[in-house]
Formats: C-alpha cells, sequence, structure tokens
C-alpha cells in the first residue's frame, strides 16, 4: 500500500521521511535538475528529490561534479522548486561551497532563502559532523552522504567502492553515527557492499537511502538520466534501466529532420490560415496584379 500523499495532502517533511523508517516503509528518491523533470518526479508520487551536484556532468557535460558552482546549484534547485509541489526539496552542496563552517552555513542558507530547497545534502563523515551540526543548529535539515563521495575522487583515486575492510567498515560506522549525532535527518550511502549498508542502517535511528548500496537501507536514490536512459556511456553495476529516452528522442529528432527535408513537415493542418473574406480580398489584389503584369509585358 503506498503510503504517499496525494497532491491535495500536504508536502513531504523531513519527519515524514523518518516516519517511513519507523514504518519499514522504503523511502523513494531520485534527483532532477529543471522544471520539467521536477514535475515529472513529482508526479510520480517520489518522496525526495535531490539536486544532485551530479548535474555537473549528466546536465552541463563536465567530467566530475568538481566544476559546477553555487550559482548554477542555485539556478537549478529554483527551476525544480517551481516544479516540485509535493516531494522534499533536498539541494546538493557543490565542492567548496562548505569549506569552512562559515561558507557552509552561508551557502546552505542561500539554498534555502533564495532557491526554495527545504534541506541541503553534504558529502563526508566524521570530518564534516561540526560543520553539520553547525547547518543543523541554523534550522536547516542536513542529509548526510558517505561512501564513495563523488566530489573526494582525487582523494580516493577514482570511483571506487567503498568500505572493503575491515578498518574501512569501522570508519564508514564511526562516519554514519557522527553525522547522526550531528542531528542529520537522514544520510546517503553510496557504493559500498550491500553487507556494509545493511549493518549501517540496522545501527541507525535516521534512515539510510542508497545508491550502489544494495537493497537493505531504508530508501533508494538514482540519477534521473541513468534510470531513464538519458545518459551516455556504460551505466554503473547498480543504474537499472527503466526506459531507453535516448533512442526515443535519437528516433523522433530523425523523423523531424527527415520530415522537413522530404517537404513532409509541416503538413496544411499543421499551418495558419486566412480568414475567408481576407483571402478573398487577397485573391482579388492577386488577380489584379497578375493581369497588370500581362499588360505590361505586351507594352513592352
Ligand atoms: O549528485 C547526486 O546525484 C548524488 C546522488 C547520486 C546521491 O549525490
Amino acid at each position: 500500500m503506498s503510503v504517499a500523499p496525494s497532491r491535495s495532502q500536504s508536502k513531504i517533511t523531513t519527519s515524514f521521511i523518518q516516519e517511513k523508517k519507523l514504518n519499514h516503509q522504503q523511502i523513494t528518491s531520485l534527483t532532477a535538475y529543471d522544471y520539467a523533470s521536477a514535475r515529472l518526479v513529482d508526479d510520480a508520487g517520489i518522496d525526495v528529490i535531490l539536486v544532485g551536484d551530479s548535474l555537473a556532468q549528466v546536465m552541463l557535460g563536465y567530467d566530475n561534479t568538481l566544476p559546477v558552482t553555487m550559482e548554477e546549484m542555485l539556478h537549478h534547485t529554483r527551476a525544480v522548486s517551481r516544479g516540485a509541489k509535493r516531494a522534499l526539496i533536498v539541494a546538493d552542496m557543490p565542492f567548496s561551497s562548505y569549506i569552512d563552517c562559515k561558507e557552509a552555513l552561508r551557502n546552505a542558507a542561500r539554498f534555502i532563502k533564495d532557491a526554495g530547497a527545504e534541506a541541503v545534502k553534504v558529502e563526508g563523515g566524521e570530518k564534516r559532523a561540526h560543520m553539520i551540526s553547525k547547518i543543523v543548529d541554523a534550522e536547516i535539515p542536513v542529509m548526510g552522504h558517505i561512501g564513495l563521495t563523488p566530489q573526494s575522487v582525487h582523494a580516493m583515486g577514482g570511483y571506487k567502492v567503498q568500505g572493503k575492510s575491515l578498518a574501512a567498515i569501522e570508519q564508514l560506522m564511526r562516519d554514519a553515527k557522527a553525522l547522526e549525532r550531528a542531528g542529520a535527518f537522514s544520510v546517503v550511502l553510496e557504493g559500498i557492499p550491500r553487507e556494509v549498508a545493511a549493518m549501517i542502517t540496522e545501527e541507525l535511528k535516521i534512515p539510510t537511502i542508497g545508491i550502489g548500496a544494495g537493497p537493505n537501507c531504508d530508501g533508494q536514490i538514482l540519477v534521473f538520466h541513468d534510470l531513464l536512459g538519458l545518459s551516455f556511456g556504460s551505466p554503473a553495476k547498480f543504474v537499472r534501466r527503466y526506459a531507453d529516452l535516448n533512442s526515443v528522442i535519437a528516433q523522433a529528432l530523425t523523423a523531424y529532420k527527415n520530415d522537413i527535408e522530404s517537404g513532409g513537415y509541416p503538413s496544411d493542418a499543421e499551418s495558419y490560415h486566412l480568414p475567408k473574406d481576407t483571402a478573398a480580398g487577397l485573391e482579388v489584389v492577386a488577380t489584379r496584379k497578375r493581369g497588370m503584369r500581362k499588360s505590361n509585358d505586351l507594352t513592352m
């Protein structure tokens, strides 16, 4: 049975997300980056929309998430907040926007005040806990993110599954608990073995949302473009493609091009027409012009 509030019910809140864990109901989450994708995700009844910094790659064409700026993130978050009326909107703090507590607070507040986000997401565990508690103290809900944190791509030496040794598992558990203590309302677990995600989920009171972390989390998240087959290159192991929109779009674009080139687009039915009396008047003028041209030809 679905517990998602209908459009007429109130917006999804962080407490609603936390209650889902208590009620053993899976939290649904997906990224969105603009008005159209936010409307589609919202209408599908997804609980949480993350305006992920993955937009650096899937929307802006960068190789990784590092170059996306606060201004770009704010621009996309504003568009999402115009499209989503029901889902909880979480904005991703981009790389270097939380370099210290002061910057973190200032930028987190901008997402809420200037862009309509209702929470922010911060990558990192124990090391970020003091910062997260400051943001939470400023009444801004925070979603944590540990495991394979894409903003640490250079520090990690690539996109590698994390938490494979006993020491790494212990660190992940410390990270998760530090985030909970700091007041995060939930935590994304990315790119870790399913057994480790299951242990963390069991241990925490706040919900875990998995991506590449197996089925035993309190919810799941994917990137909009990956799920719909709108991204390029081969998808990660955990991505399930529910559609192949790249080929649907490619077919439509080729058909459009062919129709223009063959004269098949636009048809008469796709054209505007003059009112009947204006058309008749225009015909009289055209006939008169033709007549004048003919008599000019004869006199030459
Ligand atoms: O930026 C993003 O899209 C993310 C999710 C995939 C968790 O951080």
